[in-house]
């Protein structure tokens, strides 16, 4: 038989049982489709272009049918949709409210990777707190040794509420709230969603995540930064990393550091050379930050670091533009699945 009277023969059966089945999305599974795409791979080369654009085009079609049919099922289904407590556990299942028809999602891949490195962290003897989505500037700016009018606030400019809240543009603003809470030596990763009013473009967002680490105890130096901090990307990315460190003025640290990790080649634009990824700030806490947490900076040093999660999502995966992230577009999503 032809390909084209298959795919005929396959369009007439399937729409007859969209048009007759309770759940019509059910027949977008049909094996008849399958066997298709696995004719499909059957063919001379010649022939599959135009058979593959065929296939496409019905699934297309059944598609728009099933989902006119459910529109038209909902609108036909008149009875009220609660929408005060849809989730109630103790409702049993028949007298469930009914709801929007919808497929099931999956995890962000931002979600997903914030739990893998608060494992890693976790099993390197970290605590891990939560930063806060709304603060103040006492802890984005007074805490972290920015003096007042000082042009270094200009590169957190963020987004603030009619009352002066601030919308933090770093995780640095937990920083004074461990050191105090915390008994030596503190340990903690705080991740964090974060908010910047940016110039976009293919690595910077305006809503990004952050995960902050706090470590001090007597007689920490920048080698056990940097022992800790590349112990953890091996660790992420399961291999040896090539990083850089460049100096850098945070008020916060001092000295202060950009660590840079060496692009994969997805990552780079056609012809580049070697190009690199700045993924975080980092360096020794300044003397005036402990201080302000009461903690004698006589007697205890320590690190702190802010890693951007975005950058590293997209080293791992060559991912090219972070814009992706909040797209919403669900073939992006999908294929982390
Ligand atoms: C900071 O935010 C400092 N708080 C980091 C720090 C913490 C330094 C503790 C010292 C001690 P910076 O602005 O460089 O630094 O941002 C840190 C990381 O966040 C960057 O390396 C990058 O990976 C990520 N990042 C910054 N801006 C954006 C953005 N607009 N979009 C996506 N990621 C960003």
């Amino acid at each position: 038989m032809s390909n084209a009277n298959d795919i005929d023969n396959v369009r007439k059966e399937l729409t007859k049982r969209v048009n007759s089945a309770d759940e019509p999305r059910v027949v977008l599974r049909a094996p008849e489709l399958r066997d298709l795409f696995k004719k499909l791979a059957s063919l001379p080369t010649g022939d599959r272009a135009k058979f593959g654009q065929e296939i496409n085009s019905l699934k297309n079609e059944l598609l728009g049918l099933v989902k006119a049919k459910e529109d038209q099922a909902f609108e036909d289904d008149t009875s009220a949709i609660d929408i005060t407590a849809p989730f109630d556990v103790n409702v049993p299942e028949d007298k469930k409210p009914r709801l929007l028809p919808t497929q099931l999602g999956s995890k962000h891949p931002v979600s997903t990777e914030l739990d893998t490195i608060k494992d890693i962290f976790i099993r390197m003897g970290f605590h891990v707190e939560e930063s806060r989505q709304l603060d103040d500037e006492y802890h984005m700016f007074g805490a972290l040794n920015f003096p007042k009018d000082h042009p270094a606030r200009d590169d957190y400019d963020t987004f603030m509420t009619e009352e002066g809240l601030i919308l933090p543009a770093h995780t640095s603003t937990m920083q004074n709230r461990v050191l105090k809470e915390y008994d030596m030596p503190v340990r903690v990763v705080i991740p964090g969603r974060v908010f910047r009013n940016e110039d976009l473009d293919s690595t910077h967002e305006h809503t990004f995540h952050q995960v902050e680490g706090v470590y001090v105890d007597k007689g920490i130096t920048l080698g056990d930064m940097l022992g800790t901090i590349v112990a953890f990307f091996e660790e992420y990315f399961e291999q040896e990393i090539e990083y850089k460190t460049q100096p850098f003025f945070f008020p916060f640290v001092e000295p202060g550091l950009e660590f840079l990790i060496k692009k994969p080649e997805a990552l780079k634009k056609p012809g580049e050379g070697e190009s690199w990824m700045e993924i975080m700030g980092c360096g020794m806490i300044h003397p005036n930050v402990l201080k302000e947490a009461g903690i004698d900076p006589e007697v205890y040093s320590g690190f702190a670091w802010g890693l951007g999660v975005e950058r590293m999502v997209m080293l791992k995966y060559g991912i090219e533009d972070i814009r992706h992230f909040m797209s919403g577009n669900l073939e992006f999503l999908r294929q982390f699945k």
